[in-house]
């Protein structure tokens, strides 16, 4: 098995049953879960909320990785926290206080994450990096699935995983948004641990048969 994880991001999955794409997902052989809060002003686009977290819990013993693209995320953690949060992350942007919002979650008893735009500098993130269980880089602008990977990241996860290996070993990085078969490898190489991938898993094909061509990609470039 790839150490590659892959998260399936559910934004891009069919709605109308769920229950259903989750399971398919986990039947496949994805890693977690990836559940994109929106809440209409931190990203131009509302999703879900804490009911349908449960639910998603319901359907899945896999970890749930819930990322928050909402204003003051501090406001909700315990909600989804109790919803069935395995990591919650924030964005360093939507907060005045981003490390009191790490500590938070962690009082809740849940793995902290912390998530950068794509505009936003590594040292934005650098000083919380020890007190971070994932640091999150997004690889396109947050609020829809679909959208192509910002190049640029590629760098950014390089200097990120520096950092890393030097403040917390113990640290993921996640990269969010634009993963495709095409690309994968490269992102996997350049320090990535896990990737969410929304709309190259959840589309016209199988997930499976989508899955099975993202680990191809994993192992053909000798990475495991
Ligand atoms: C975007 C979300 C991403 C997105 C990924 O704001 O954070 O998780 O759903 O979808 P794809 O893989 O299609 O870019
Ligand atoms: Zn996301």
């Amino acid at each position: 098995m790839a150490d590659l994880k892959i998260a399936p991001s559910i934004l891009t999955a069919d709605f109308g049953r769920l229950g259903a794409q989750v399971e398919e997902a986990e039947a496949a052989g994805v890693d977690l879960i990836h559940l994109d809060i929106m809440d209409g002003t931190f990203v131009p686009n509302i999703s879900f909320g804490p009911s349908i977290v449960a639910a998603v819990r319901r359907a899945t013993t896999l970890e749930l990785d819930v990322h928050l693209m909402v204003e003051e995320p501090e406001r909700y953690v315990e909600a989804f926290a109790e919803a069935g949060a395995d990591y919650l992350t924030v964005h360093v942007e939507a907060t005045r206080h981003p490390h009191r919002a790490v500590q938070l979650i962690r009082e809740l008893g849940k793995k902290p994450g912390l998530v950068l735009n794509p505009g936003t500098p590594l040292s934005a993130l650098e000083p919380m990096l020890e007190d971070v269980d994932m640091a999150l880089l997004m690889s396109v602008n947050p609020g829809f699935g679909g959208q192509s990977y910002v190049p640029g990241t590629t760098a950014r996860l390089q200097k990120l995983r520096e950092l890393r290996d030097a403040l917390n070993p113990s640290c993921l990085l996640e990269i969010d948004g634009g993963v495709k078969a095409n690309n994968i490898a490269m992102i996997h190489q350049a320090g990535a641990d896990v990737v969410v991938v929304g709309s190259a898993l959840y589309n016209q094909n199988p997930v499976k048969e989508n899955l099975a061509a993202l680990h191809k990609e994993i192992y053909a470039s000798g990475h495991r």
